[in-house]
């Protein structure tokens, strides 16, 4: 969703805001803005639409000046216009604050600021920011203390950035329940709310805690702890490579990140299998603790629920523990059983999905154990859990999740054979054989990607349908379900996912001539039940597009398009069969003339409820 930028130091300021909001445009946003100190005065220029238009007001504007802040939105309180775009003001104009997150008691911090006199412009929960923080500047002219001062007035999340025009070269910034990073460069300090912004200029940031505040200048930053004392800083080192931003010869990053999908399996299960025994210390559980867990629950949204439905059917088939999967703002809106041997595991991309983190302070604070899978470093998500796995796909930039799908599922599956051993459900020479079937998976991806003409055929037919029904059975299920959502999101074309078991008990009222039915029939426990599921849509005039094994001849009877991927075991066809469904979605996409990596209305972190 939102994105900040922030620089102060010897360099002209724009350039630098300028490219750190294109590096976070793939967050999803509808206007931009950026505010730069100039002679004793804030320079702001604000437009809706891309960073391209901001970038040439800024431009035509000669907005000059060497510290200033930007922001990317995406519109919660108040339509996407220039007036509602961040960085708002104070009354005189003087302290300019970008702002993530939501505050929630910004409906009476407003009345009450009307009523002292101040002047609102926006409709934006953020203005708040500004106003109350020009009212402390004024009994105080000291900025560090006037955020401070402001941010205990104020309820909900917040990352914020603020300059003012009478502090020159200063940035203060502070932060809660949405993520800010500062790093100090050769030629001066950054923050960001996302570490991408920064990475060109330094690898080592700091990732601020809630409550913390720093105050950034050309010579440095101090950073202050919750309790306002000047404290050192807790730096991490940023391995990626820098060109995760770039294309790399790609026509998109969903293409880019798809294809990097063999080396996300292999590093996700590098060090995992040591003298034949899994490692996964991160867990931070005893082995008594994981012994006694009697019921996981994995709580997720979006695609990292669909990563989740997979490793119910992985959890209860090896460890044979209760799983429950369910959507993070279900859970935790109800009163689910939790006792202190339920784990639950807390499934998220970004890290920083708002109902995913709420689910897991609700557990923690039922007294279970909670697991975080994530793929951000020092994200709200593994900061909160009680331990964590990253998935090691590195930064994901398109909105539709891929790579970091098939991170989670293979992170999920360690997970699943993990608590198998330690339930003594599994042998080790089983574990040993299933943890090689496994990273071979890796050379299997590679194997789909290297020839691609099939889902390619199988778009081209898709292309102008106003539906598609997914369906599958047992983990063809779980599958069904993602690449649904896939096409949906990135194509417009509304699609639906079904157990095909379901089929006569609705959805088959849907197929008519043409219509598409994209079936998951890899060879599994279920073929069979897969293939009259089948029979049944083709009588009834459906186009067939199927998922199947190498070497199932079959199948050609009863579909129009196969795609086939390599034979696995029926417990690792997620990871095959979801690679052709994420390139039909994009091949399709394409087609359809649509942005593949920035859907409209769809955000990459979803940091509100
Ligand atoms: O960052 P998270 O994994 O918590 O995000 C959850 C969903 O918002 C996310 O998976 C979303 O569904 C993807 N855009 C789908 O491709």
């Amino acid at each position: 969703m939102c994105g900040i930028v922030g620089y102060t130091g010897s360099a002209a300021a724009s350039p630098i805001l300028i490219e750190g909001l294109r590096r976070l445009e793939y967050r999803g946003y509808d206007s931009a803005g950026v505010a730069v100190q100039r002679d004793g005065a804030l320079h702001l220029v604000h437009r809706t639409g891309k960073v391209d238009g901001l970038a040439q007001a800024v431009e035509q504007e000669q907005v000059a000046g060497t510290c200033g802040i930007g922001h990317t939105r995406w519109a919660t309180h108040g339509r996407p216009s220039t007036a509602n775009a961040h960085p708002h003001t104070s009354c005189d104009g003087r302290i300019a604050v970008v702002h993530n997150g939501i505050i929630e008691n910004f409906v009476e911090l407003r009345e009450e600021l009307e009523a002292a006199g101040h002047t609102f412009t926006s409709q934006t929960d953020t203005e708040v920011a500004a106003h109350l923080v020009e009212e402390a500047y004024a009994e105080q002219p000291d900025l560090v203390a006037a955020v401070r001062a402001a941010t205990q007035r104020m309820a909900g999340a917040y990352g914020l950035a603020v300059v003012c025009a009478d502090e020159p070269g200063t940035i203060v910034v502070t932060r809660k329940d949405s993520p800010i990073v500062i790093g100090m460069a050769p030629d001066g300090a950054r923050v960001a709310s996302d570490v991408i912004a920064l990475i060109d200029a330094t690898r080592d940031v700091t990732v601020m805690g809630d409550g913390e505040l720093a105050a950034l200048s050309p010579d440095g930053i101090v950073y202050y702890d919750a309790a306002g004392r000047v404290t050192e800083p807790k730096i991490t080192h940023i391995d990626w490579d820098v060109d995760v931003a770039e294309k790399g010869g790609y026509p998109d990053f969903m293409l880019k990140e798809i294809h990097e999908q063999p080396r996300v399996i292999r590093d996700t299960l590098a060090g995992r299998l040591v003298n034949g025994t899994l490692a996964i210390d991160e867990l931070d559980l005893s082995v008594e603790e994981l012994n006694l867990i009697d019921r996981v629950y994995v709580i997720a949204c979006g695609t990292s629920y669909h990563a989740g439905l997979i490793a119910k059917n992985l959890i209860e088939g090896w460890a044979r523990i209760p799983t429950e999967v369910e959507v993070a703002s279900e859970f935790r809106y109800r009163n689910p059983i939790i006792t202190p041997t339920t784990l639950v595991v807390a499934v998220s991309q970004s890290g920083e999905t708002a109902d995913t983190l709420a689910a897991i302070r609700d557990a923690r604070c039922k007294g279970a154990k909670v697991f975080g899978i994530t793929n951000v470093i020092g994200s709200p998500v593994a900061r909160e859990s009680d331990g964590v796995i990253y998935t090691k796909a590195n930064k994901e930039i398109a909105v539709a999740s891929t790579k970091s799908f098939l991170g989670q599922v293979v992170s999920l599956t360690l997970l699943a054979l993990l608590l198998a051993q330690v339930k003594g459900k599994m042998r080790t020479n089983q574990i040993r054989l299933l943890f090689r079937e496994l990273a071979d998976t890796a050379e299997h991806v590679e194997a789909i990607l290297s020839d691609t003409s099939a889902v390619e055929e199988a778009a081209l037919a898709c292309k102008d349908a106003v539906s598609a029904l997914f369906i599958g059975r047992g983990m063809g299920a779980a599958i069904s379900y993602e690449g649904a959502l896939k096409l949906k999101e990135i194509s417009y074309l509304h699609a639906e996912a079904y157990a095909a078991g379901e089929m006569k008990h609705g959805p088959i009222a849907l197929l008519d001539d043409g219509f598409p039915v994209i079936a998951i029939a890899t060879q599994s426990p279920v073929y069979d039940k897969v293939i009259s599921n089948l029979q049944e849509s083709k009588a009834r005039g459906a186009m067939i597009v199927a998922v199947a094994t190498e070497g199932d001849e079959e199948i050609r009877k009863h579909a129009d398009h196969v795609i086939y991927v390599p034979k696995v075991r029926d417990c690792f066809s997620a990871i095959t069969a979801s690679v052709p469904l994420q390139l039909l979605a994009r091949s399709i996409a394409v087609l359809r003339g649509c942005n593949v990596d920035q859907p409209r209305n769809l955000a990459k972190s979803v940091t509100v409820e």
